[in-house]
């Protein structure tokens, strides 16, 4: 039994390797797992086996392993299909006329999805969060206390209550910490709102999306690899990230990440004022009280976190030039981004 089962498993593994669409997928399932199937097949060759209780949980073995490789082929099927969607997302024009009246996905929300995927392949849970919040939340948890000058950074919508509209996503980090403890690797993105006037670069209700990985010897070298990482894919080139010393009362020592200019490749244009560099991300290593206001033992971890600015992110990818195209509701500009 053990030599078949052996066998059989050369079998099912060459046949995976073949079956790149949903369609050979589901055929090699029916023939594995279907009723008149190979397991269902061994089942019944047990009668004439002797030792019944070591040959059947070998069946059960070769079951659930067979299970399990289908399952996960499943669900990276499915991660190409949206990759190759997401791919295939037109550049912004301006000019364009639309014809089509069918509905389509915001380019905010194209570009957070795609984010979201990349960070959940790296193992990171996605979490969701209020847009109206605390001043502890916003402020206090993130070792910003009442009257501390960083405030002035953020001018920030009170409501009559005393809360306020969330004026970053790290008002989250307590709440994330609090519900997972650690170890943790997370991004939330969310809506932030600022009192800005508004410009071509500038809004009073944008989006960010941040992310924490808490754990024993989390370090600066993690934080490069996970941006390089992620904003490769994004950019799908590769795009060299540097640090620069950046002051955030929730982060100690605190960066600003820099990629290499998109448009001129780092040699120099009027883009990235000549610098060859664009500022995308701030981002350090979580100061220990914010650790510890979150529940968590500073003596045995660390973690870095970032706050990504993902209106900014979408003018890039997409080639956006103002970003209140973005709230402005103008399906001409907003319907060219169909995928997903
Ligand atoms: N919350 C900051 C802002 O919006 C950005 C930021 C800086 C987030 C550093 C971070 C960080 O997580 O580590 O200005």
């Amino acid at each position: 039994m053990k030599e078949k089962i052996e066998e059989l498993k050369e079998r099912f593994k060459s046949a995976l390797a073949l079956a790149n669409d949903e369609q050979s997928l589901d055929e090699l399932r029916v023939s594995f797992l279907g009723k008149k199937g190979v397991v269902a097949e061994l089942m019944k060759g047990l009668r004439d086996v002797e030792d019944k209780k070591t040959a059947g949980q070998l069946i059960n073995n070769f079951k659930t392993e067979v299970e399990n490789s289908i399952s996960d082929c499943e669900k990276m099927l499915e991660k190409a299909r949206i990759d190759a969607q997401i791919r295939g997302a037109k550049k912004y024009n301006p000019t364009l006329k639309t014809e089509d009246r069918s509905g389509s996905y915001h380019p905010i929300t194209l570009a957070t999805r795609e984010v979201e995927a990349i960070f959940e392949s790296m193992g990171f849970t996605i979490e969701d969060y209020y847009e109206v919040v605390d001043d502890y939340k916003c402020f206090e948890a993130l070792n910003i206390p009442k009257h501390h000058p960083a405030r002035d950074m953020q001018d920030t919508y009170y409501l009559d209550n005393g809360q306020l509209l969330k004026t970053h996503t790290s008002a989250a980090q307590n709440a994330v910490m609090r519900k997972y403890g650690a170890p943790l690797r997370a991004i939330f993105p969310g809506r932030c709102f600022r009192n800005e006037s508004t410009d071509a670069c500038h809004e009073n209700t944008f989006f960010q999306m941040e992310g924490m990985m808490i754990d024993e010897n989390i370090s600066i070298s993690n934080l490069i690899y996970f941006m390089k990482t992620m904003l490769s894919l994004v950019f799908e080139r590769d795009i060299k990230v540097r640090l620069r010393p950046g002051f955030f009362p929730f982060v100690e020592p605190g960066f600003e990440l820099d990629i290499n200019c998109l448009i001129c490749g780092g040699e120099g244009c009027p883009s990235c004022k000549n610098s060859g560099w664009l500022e995308l991300c701030p981002c350090g290593m979580i100061h220990p009280n914010v650790l510890r206001e979150g529940g968590i033992d500073t003596e045995k971890y660390t973690g870095f976190a970032f706050g990504l600015g993902l209106t900014r992110l979408a003018m890039m990818k997409y080639g956006v030039k103002d970003i209140r195209t973005f709230n402005s509701g103008n399906l001409k500009s907003l319907s060219q981004f169909k995928s997903l």
